[in-house]
């Protein structure tokens, strides 16, 4: 169980680019970051309008001549400090995340960047080698896969308690862009244009949520191939889709679909994940993160609850609330920004072994996710075809 001791040698000193008042994701990370005293927030450029952005980070208890008009300002004066940043967090609209974390990095500093984390595997490759030379961590917040049920999963599947993995079935689905884009703020705007949001949308935006978790519980399934059908149901959101459905073949033989849409209207889902094996199947949605469901062939169904002692080690290690007490997004996060600490701690020490089996979302999480989107697109650009998973 987690209780908030350190686990660390000293909190790390932390900035954050973007996720200013007006952002929509920037709370999660504060949320994930300054829960264990891992994280101590020292410094920012949390906003396009500068003064906003000031004033903001003031709130927050950042001094205000730390707090900068933008990234640029933040690297240069903080490399002048002794107590300068070590590590920002990247909470920016997806065309940015390249240029700042190559920014960062070059300049020192660990980065944790949002999803999708850039344009291109190319891109993703090239900043890989980076980090490694300059022996710097990257994390990318893949925000529910920190909960204690998505690594019940992941120990159940590890044990065979499913048999042999036979479906995977996933949905991330809102009704939020149901109606047309006139007025949008500018969460919308960007996310619908190409230029800013990158090759996609929604499967960007959602669907590399749950390519990702399907990752960390299915590890050793591998795509062969896929074939993705996309639409944008509101005309001017094209080349981009907000609604996609991705058929996939795995190496073992499974088979996958998942649906991603932002026009579900009235749909307050969010994500649902159901893993069938050859024994069992078990079912997991963020709607009730509380609850797993377990199905075993032949057996009367069974809902098992975080933080009960019957749950596998792996998952009650991770436990932050107890039995009884909600777990929930924020829990989540916390777990991925203390693993990212973690990594980012080793890394300081030179610790490689720890490295070598220490799990967090980083580089190749984020990579994995822009490989998943560029097949999706390749098949959907082809007329929906069969491609091989390259
Ligand atoms: P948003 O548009 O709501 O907020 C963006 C924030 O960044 C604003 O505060 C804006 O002023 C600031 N900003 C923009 N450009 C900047 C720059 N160059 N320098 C400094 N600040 C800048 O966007 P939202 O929805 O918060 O998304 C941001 C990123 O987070 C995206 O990559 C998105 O895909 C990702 N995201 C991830 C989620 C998750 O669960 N991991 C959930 C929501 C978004």
């Amino acid at each position: 169980m987690i209780n908030g001791e350190r686990t660390i040698r000293r909190p790390l000193r932390w900035g954050m680019i973007g996720g200013g008042r007006t952002g929509q994701v920037g709370y999660k990370h504060r949320t994930g970051a300054l829960r264990d005293g891992t994280y101590r927030l020292v410094c920012g450029a949390f906003d396009l309008d500068a003064a906003r952005g000031r004033d903001f980070g003031v709130n927050l208890g950042v001094d205000a001549d730390r707090c900068y008009a933008d990234y640029k300002e933040l690297i240069a004066s903080e490399k002048a400090r002794e107590d300068g940043v070590e590590v920002v967090s990247i909470a920016t609209p997806n065309f940015t995340h390249y240029e700042i974390t190559k920014a960062c990095l070059e300049a020192g500093l660990h980065v944790i960047c949002e999803k999708p984390l850039f344009f291109t595997v190319a891109e993703c490759e090239e900043i890989e080698r980076l980090a490694e030379k300059k022996g710097l961590i990257v994390g990318v917040t893949y925000g529910f896969t920190g909960h204690p049920l998505v690594h019940q999963m992941a120990a159940m599947v590890k044990k065979g308690m499913l048999g042999e993995i036979r479906i995977v079935d996933m949905q991330y689905t809102h009704g939020f862009n149901s109606g047309d884009d006139v007025g949008a703020g500018e969460a919308v705007k960007w996310r619908t244009n190409p230029k800013t949001a990158g090759a996609t949308f929604v499967l960007g935006d959602i669907g590399t949520h749950l390519y990702y978790l399907s990752e960390v519980v299915l590890p050793d399934l591998k795509i062969e191939k896929l074939l993705c059908d996309r639409k944008a149901f509101i005309p001017t959101r094209a080349p981009l889709e907000d609604h996609a459905t991705v058929l996939m073949h795995y190496d073992n033989g499974a088979r996958g679909r998942l649906w991603v849409s932002s026009v579900n209207a009235g749909n307050m889902g969010s994500q649902r994940y159901r893993f069938v094996g050859s024994k069992a199947s078990i079912e997991w949605s963020d709607s009730h993160p509380d609850q797993l469901i377990y199905e075993v062939q032949g057996e009367p169904n069974r809902t098992l609850h975080h933080g009960m002692p019957y749950l596998e080690e792996e998952s009650l290690a991770i436990d932050r609330m107890g039995a009884l007490h909600t777990e929930g997004l924020g829990d989540s996060w916390s777990n991925i920004y203390l693993w990212i600490a973690q990594a980012i701690d080793a890394k300081n020490r030179g610790d490689e072994a720890f490295l070598k089996t220490h799990q967090y979302p980083g580089i190749k999480a984020g990579t994995e996710g822009v490989r998943w989107l560029e097949n999706c697109v390749r098949s959907a650009d082809a007329g929906s075809a069969w491609v091989d998973f390259k």
